[in-house]
């Protein structure tokens, strides 16, 4: 059966929701494994935009079910959120939504801390606020609570009890919930879970589905903003590349393929390295073009252009297979389009960044090609012949536009030209 991992190769937004979207009609499952609602996933259905933050990028009318895998932080009320949207204009489609009962939550004081935190850095890394980073935490030091934890009324009080009063002990004054109120606001989320008609259960319950069955692994930001590899500190908290399907219970040797989406230029939300990063009105052009702001807070994207060192780098670390290009669309009509092919770290050209450090105070080395007035221009396939070349993985997609059905194989372009 095939399984396949769709990840973000660069600093996330690549278009993965679209990319997702289109492939998920052939799959029965489709799976969200990392991240939580910092993710801003957009897609366009029936002439609608619509945007997943929680939700994995499913055909609402289509057959394929959704599961959110347990290394997902998740908010229960902004999940009902998008859920309601979705059911607004496809009734009954919550019943099509799985979750794992080991899932962590993100509780509304998570979101209250990412901003305490941000606001005391001294650099702050530009987080999209919605408790990412204190939920994982939360997690790794031992006070986070499960999806599973709704469902026993009497643990989730004593483990309240427990977490509630180890925060105020930490957070003084700046921490104002009450085990009481969390516990009511959970227990309303649940029932609004349960009414939707959403499912609960886990990876392990569901094994046997899953080794039976097609299963299109949805990953959240991009190898640069992994926990582990990404450039930190300016990184998010979860694991954003291939290897994050083992919380779903999957090796990455069972993959049949990962597919990193990349974007034909670059772009990156929140602090942090970037050494493609274009200042010039070019830069503002290409944010204009491709409409670079936020999906999940609205702010503008820092642009760039393509980063084949970087992109080499994410081929290794998250062991992509293929890539699928978006966002070429974006460039129509440059004359010319700069790419970089080595970093120029210390004095050193480097082609593959030893480590995330590199991507701090290595200097951009570029080659400059020609531009293409459409995707279907000899000059835009020579530009994909190049990141072939240059990074050893094959495009097997091409998407030019924002809409699902947007895209078409290298071949069938190739054919059309
Ligand atoms: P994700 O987080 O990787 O799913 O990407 P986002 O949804 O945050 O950002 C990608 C943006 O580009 C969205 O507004 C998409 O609708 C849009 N998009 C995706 N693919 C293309 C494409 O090929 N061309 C154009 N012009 N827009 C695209
Ligand atoms: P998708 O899945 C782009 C960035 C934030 C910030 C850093 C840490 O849509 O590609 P966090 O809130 O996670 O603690 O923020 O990570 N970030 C994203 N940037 N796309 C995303 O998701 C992102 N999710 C987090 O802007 O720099
Ligand atoms: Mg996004």
């Amino acid at each position: 059966m095939e399984r396949v991992a769709i990840v973000g190769a660069q600093w996330g937004d690549e278009g993965k929701g679209k990319v997702v979207n289109y492939f998920s009609g052939n799959y029965e499952w489709i799976v969200r494994f990392s991240g939580g609602a910092n993710a801003g996933h957009t897609i366009y259905y029936k002439g609608k935009k619509y945007v997943n933050h929680l939700l994995p990028s499913i055909i609402p009318e289509g057959d394929s079910k959704a599961f959110l895998g347990a290394g997902m932080v998740i908010d229960i009320e902004q999940l009902i959120k998008e859920l309601e949207i979705l059911e607004a204009d496809f009734p009954g489609v919550s019943s099509k939504i799985y979750i794992d009962l080991e899932a962590f939550l993100v509780l509304p004081y998570h979101k209250e801390e990412d901003g305490i935190l941000e606001e005391l850095r001294k650099n702050p890394i530009g987080t999209t606020r919605k408790g990412i980073g204190p939920a994982y935490t939360d997690k790794v030091s031992r006070e986070g609570f499960k999806i599973y934890h709704l469902f026993d009324e009497k643990l989730l009080r004593e483990r309240l009890e427990e977490v509630m009063y180890l925060k105020k002990n930490i957070y003084k004054e700046r921490f104002n919930f009450t085990s009481e109120e969390i516990f009511n606001y959970l227990m309303e989320q649940k029932r609004k879970l349960e009414k939707l008609n959403v499912k609960f259960t886990s990876a392990i319950d569901m094994a046997q589905v899953f080794r039976n069955t097609s299963v299109l692994f949805e990953g959240a930001q991009g190898v640069l903003l992994d926990l582990d590899f990404g450039t930190y500190p300016f990184v998010t908290s979860g694991a954003t590349m291939a290897h994050g399907v083992s919380s779903v219970g999957f090796s990455t040797f069972e993959l049949d393929e990962v597919l990193g989406v990349l974007k034909a230029y670059t772009t990156r939300v929140g602090e942090g390295p970037f050494p493609t990063e274009e200042f010039s009105e070019i830069g503002e052009k290409i944010r204009k073009f491709g409409n670079e702001f936020g999906a999940t807070t609205g702010r503008p994207r820092r642009v760039g252009w393509l980063d084949l060192p970087a992109l080499r780098y994410a081929k290794l670390r998250s062991g992509l297979t293929k890539f699928v290009i978006t966002k070429a669309d974006v460039l129509n009509g440059f004359d010319e389009i700069k790419v970089c092919v080595a970093y120029d770290v210390n004095g050193e050209i480097k082609e593959i960044p030893s480590s995330s450090y590199d991507f701090f105070v290595g200097k951009p080395v570029y080659e400059t090609l020609k531009g293409w007035p459409d995707t279907n221009h000899v000059n835009f396939l020579k530009y994909m012949a190049f990141i072939e070349e240059k990074t050893g993985i094959e495009i097997s997609h091409i998407s030019y536009g924002p809409k699902t059905e947007e895209m078409c194989t290298k071949n069938d372009l190739i054919k059309n030209i």
